[in-house]
């Protein structure tokens, strides 16, 4: 078995934070005592591209488990949990990740873990997916893939539209389950756990300005404001804007909104929205994170070259001294801060992301050469058993509609 990890002897602590994981993941576990019988993913082999948590060792567990070959890469440079990664390499998968890797070595990893010719690509960011339609993939034994993010579903998209998308893609991050649920309660939670982590600042009191009011963003506001902060809102699209303002937010355009911040949040899939002219204005003490996908939200190399002296005051976080003396510090390089400085989303949340990766794995195998390659949305009946299994492990019933209220809902007879 082949393996580049930072250190095999962190493995039994990377196994005790998975058993705790998996505590809180039954959907997933159910799921896996349900298909067991049948071994759907039996000889498949799976590369993945996704962050080295402890969820993430609970999903590998279970394809292990299902009969899966598998090989497997981290999706950010900074987000790999170093004793996680060790576990997972003690329990037999292929894991090529460490924390901290150059963006040369990160993609090394990701080369490494196409080695195993997969069937099946489980991605995160769309990085793997790109590769394997490069020079370097081999693409003769694949059935298709999925795809766990926002920005990874819109780079997908962009490669259908110009056609050179090469094998169909289950756009994961789509279901009902999983954006409403991860980008929203996850990230809204994990994102502010990574801030306080880094910083130990109080939320209380202070101007949080978030950009982007989708999912991510919606889910952070919330939390911020839940925990006493003023919250602003930057956005470029009208209607988000509106529905922040109604939600009890201000909205400002970032110009406006960089010189009365004091902690500024992006989770817009976006570039360069927070660059030069904004730092310039900002107060002194300003303290800058990131929860989008990729590390271009922030303009770091702008907020270096207009620097004078840079100094690390944690592990996670950098003080930049600007030339005219103020001073921003910046959360774990601008790169997505709930996995960098704190342990990525909760356990109970990833429990649906992942049954949606599992269930888009199977339906994926079962339909080989069926699918184009197309990008394709997750079937409500996934999402809806995926959410009917999770209100089950939490012991809440629903109602069910009569056969009276079926008529009314599907008829147009009775009005007023
Ligand atoms: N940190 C995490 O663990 C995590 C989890 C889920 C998603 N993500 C990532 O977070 C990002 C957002 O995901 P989402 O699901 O909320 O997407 P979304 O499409 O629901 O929301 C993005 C919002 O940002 C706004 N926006 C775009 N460009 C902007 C700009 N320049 N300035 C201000 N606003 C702008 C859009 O109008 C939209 O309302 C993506 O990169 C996604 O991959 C991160």
């Amino acid at each position: 078995m082949n393996y580049r990890i930072k250190d095999p002897n962190l493995a039994e602590e990377g196994k005790k934070k998975i058993d705790w994981a998996q505590v809180h993941m039954p959907v997933l576990f159910n799921l896996k005592k349900k298909l067991r019988v049948n071994s759907p993913l039996k000889g498949v082999k799976i590369a993945g591209c996704l962050h080295v948590t402890k969820e993430t060792g609970v999903l590998i567990r279970t394809l292990h488990d299902l009969g899966a070959d598998l090989s497997w890469c981290g999706c950010n440079p900074l987000s790999t949990q170093d004793d996680v990664a060790a576990a997972l390499v003690d329990e037999g998968t292929s894991i090529f990740a460490s924390r901290g890797v150059s963006n040369e070595q990160y993609y090394d990893d990701i080369r490494s873990t196409m080695r195993i010719k997969p069937n099946v690509t489980i991605d995160d960011g769309a990085d793997l997916t790109v590769e394997m339609h490069s020079s370097s993939g081999n693409l003769t034994e694949v059935y298709g893939g999925t795809e766990e993010t926002t920005t990874g579903v819109i780079r997908l998209r962009a490669m259908e539209k110009n056609g050179q998308l090469k094998y169909p893609i289950m756009a994961v991050n789509d279901a009902e389950t999983k954006h409403d649920f991860d980008n929203f309660y996850g990230t809204g939670q994990s994102a502010l756990d990574g801030i306080i982590r880094a910083t130990n600042i109080l939320i209380s009191g202070k101007n949080v300005v978030v950009s982007g009011y989708g999912h991510v963003g919606k889910g952070i506001a919330r939390r911020a404001a839940g925990l006493g902060a003023n919250v602003t809102i930057t956005e470029i699209d009208p209607i988000a804007a509106l529905k922040a303002k109604l939600d009890g937010f201000s909205v400002l355009p970032m110009s406006s909104a960089a010189m009365t911040g004091d902690l500024f949040i992006t989770t817009t899939g976006c570039k360069d929205v927070i660059r030069e002219e904004h730092f310039l204005q900002m107060k002194d003490g300003s303290i800058l994170a990131n929860a989008g996908h990729f590390n271009v939200e922030i303009s770091v190399d702008a907020l270096k070259s207009n620097s004078r002296l840079v100094k690390q005051i944690n592990e996670n976080t950098t003080e930049y001294e600007l030339k005219r003396g103020n001073k921003l510090y910046l959360i774990g390089e601008g790169r997505l801060v709930n996995l960098v400085a704190a342990e990525g989303h909760p356990s109970e949340v990833m429990d649906m992301s992942f049954a949606n990766q599992l269930l888009s794995s199977i339906k994926l195998i079962q339909s080989k050469g069926s699918l184009l390659p197309l990008v394709y949305e997750i079937e409500r009946s996934q999402d809806q058993e995926i959410a009917r299994a999770k209100l089950e492990s939490m012991d809440i019933n629903i109602d069910t509609l009569t056969e009276d209220q079926e008529t009314y809902l599907t008829g147009f007879s009775i009005g007023t």
